[in-house]
């Protein structure tokens, strides 16, 4: 499969609309729901991306479609001016397990090593069951920071735990 990657821009909001309600049709991957999310939501998402932070997307190059998207922005108060948190990583239910997150994380985190000098730390948050990601996110260099016992609640009405991660630019 011909993947490449770019970054993202405002006008991708429609296009990753689809992708993030892909997604969300799923339960166990993003908190929020299919019908959480707008394209309202995502835009303002993608401007603050696009303003203070950094997004990437993934594009089939066969078909042209946008299969892959990481956004992370900063926080707002001057003493996190170092941090990107709120990070968001999604691909397609199709085109998973195929190498296409690592990719998109991987230039994440390059372009930030080249360009960014600003950013010293990027953070997420990841829900416990969500092993498979956990351990993606450990093998780029994430470590786990503690946990957020019960703040999630599934629709069961049972809790779970959310873990936050993070990643420090080598050296600092
Ligand atoms: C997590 C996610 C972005 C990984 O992208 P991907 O393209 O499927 O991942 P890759 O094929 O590049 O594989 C990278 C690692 O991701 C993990 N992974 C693979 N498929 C996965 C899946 N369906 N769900 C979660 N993690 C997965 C594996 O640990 C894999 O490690 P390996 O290469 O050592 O086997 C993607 O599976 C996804 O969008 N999941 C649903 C949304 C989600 O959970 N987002 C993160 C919320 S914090």
């Amino acid at each position: 499969m011909d993947i490449t990657s770019r970054p993202l821009q405002v006008t991708d909001a429609q296009a990753v609309l689809e992708v993030y309600r892909k997604i969300a049709a799923h339960p166990g991957g993003f908190i929020r729901a299919e019908e959480e999310v707008d394209l309202d939501y995502i835009q303002g998402m993608l401007e603050n991306t696009v303003g203070t932070g950094l997004g990437m997307c993934a594009h089939d190059l066969t078909t042209g479609e946008l299969v892959g998207f990481i956004t992370a922005r900063k926080p707002g108060p001057k003493a996190f001016e170092h941090v990107l948190a709120k990070l968001t990583i999604g691909v397609l239910p199709t085109y998973q397990s195929k190498g296409i997150g690592r990719r998109i994380f991987f230039d994440f985190l390059e372009a930030i090593d080249a360009s960014r000098p600003d950013v010293l730390r990027v953070e997420l948050i990841v829900r416990e069951s969500n092993v498979k990601a956990i351990a993606f996110y450990e093998s780029i260099g994430f470590r786990r920071e503690g946990s957020f016992e019960k703040r999630i609640r599934r629709p069961n009405g049972e809790f779970e735990t959310d873990i936050p991660m993070g990643w420090l630019k080598p050296g600092i």
